[in-house]
């Protein structure tokens, strides 16, 4: 990739509108390939074929969380394409074996129900009863935040689905991905982790009913709980820095998936209008989560931010590196998982 077309990009989607979750601010948050590691030449239009091309992933066997929709799908049949065993986990049994039935090569359907930490405990079984370890487990399944505050047995949504449940999860799965001789735990985040959460980032007093005195803002919502992807993946890095596991956070890119649902019947319908014009094609959605679980130039390459297929740095006011933030969101994951943990 050139560079300039990577600099490009990152200016011409901080103009994307609010409603993608991945702008409509006006500036402040540069983006550029990280000091100390090379343009991977791969850039916003390369295609998860494309950053695959030629790697032979027979062998190795890589989760894919949400596989049956938008950028799971096309990570799930590009992984599968080159040669590894997915393993796909959708809502419901039917769901994820319909998904891996549409892809060739091996996928194996397991069902995950992030709304419910029954459902991660039985996942983590179905796939601890394998028996394979874990080359790469990607925690892909997402919401957008909703229109109205939702809350599930105590616990607002977004946060719920897009990270406590992949908390509980990688926690789970954990020795098989440490198990395999370079384990990958790939988390899908977003820009909204920098450009849409509150400016304290984390409102540790808004994850379960209350709303901690502030209007309820759906984007701000989301935000926040992709910055905990971010955060829960610096935190594995850190942690797992003394083994060949790694882990890594990415922005995939304004994709025109389903990830709109939940946000009211106007947004779907300015998301469809708008998406086509300024979204990166589902392809291209998925380069950037198939470039961090499966690239040689990725292996050992640990607590990054990941954008267009590169190590990244983001400039600005954010909290992607506030190691307190970091601390503190672990010990309130598990102090609201409690015995689930085990
Ligand atoms: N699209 C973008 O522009 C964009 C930008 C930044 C980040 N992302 C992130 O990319 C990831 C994938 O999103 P996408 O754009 O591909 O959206 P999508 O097409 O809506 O796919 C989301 C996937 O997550 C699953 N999911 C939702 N709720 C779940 C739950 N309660 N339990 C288990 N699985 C659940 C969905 O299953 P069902 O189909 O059964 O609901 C679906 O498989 C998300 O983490 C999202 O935050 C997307």
């Amino acid at each position: 990739m050139q560079r300039r077309q990577f600099l490009a990009l990152s200016a011409a989607t901080a103009t994307a509108p609010a409603l993608t979750g991945c702008g409509g601010e006006p500036k402040g948050f540069p983006v550029n390939i990280k000091a100390g590691f090379k343009d991977s030449g791969f850039g916003p239009e390369s295609t998860a074929e494309e950053v695959t091309e030629g790697l032979d992933l027979s062998g190795k066997t890589m989760l894919v969380t949400g596989c049956n929709s938008g950028i799971g799908l096309e990570t799930m049949r590009v992984l599968a394409l080159q040669g590894a065993h997915v393993i796909g986990s959708g809502r419901t049994m039917e769901k994820a074996s319909a998904a891996c039935a549409s892809v060739e090569g091996k996928a194996t359907p397991v069902s995950l129900e992030l709304t419910d930490f029954d459902s991660v405990l039985d996942c983590a079984e179905q796939v601890e009863e394998l028996g394979l370890p874990l080359d790469a487990l990607i925690c892909n399944a997402g919401i957008s935040g909703r229109k109205q505050k939702q809350v599930v047995n105590g616990i607002e949504i977004a946060f719920l689905v897009n990270y406590l449940s992949h908390f509980l999860l990688v926690n789970k799965l954990l020795p098989l991905v440490t198990a395999a001789p370079q384990g990958r735990i790939v988390h899908v985040s977003s820009r909204a982790a920098y450009r849409r959460t509150p400016p304290d980032g984390i409102r540790f007093n808004t994850l379960g009913e209350s709303n901690g005195g502030f209007e309820y803002d759906s984007w701000e919502y989301y935000g926040q709980s992709k910055l905990a992807n971010a955060l829960f993946s610096r935190k594995w890095a850190q942690k797992l820095a003394a083994t060949n596991a790694t882990s890594n956070a990415l922005h995939p890119g304004f994709i025109k998936t389903n990830i709109a649902r939940g946000q009211g019947r106007l947004t779907e319908i300015a998301f469809d209008i708008v998406g086509p014009f300024i979204a990166k094609s589902v392809e291209e959605g998925a380069a950037t989560t198939c470039y961090a679980a499966a690239h040689p130039q990725m292996a050992g390459v640990n607590g990054e931010f990941l954008f267009d297929s590169n190590v990244v740095s983001v400039g600005g006011d954010h909290h992607l590196e506030n190691d307190a933030m970091a601390d503190r969101l672990w010990n309130v994951s598990e102090e609201m998982l409690g015995s689930y943990l085990g």
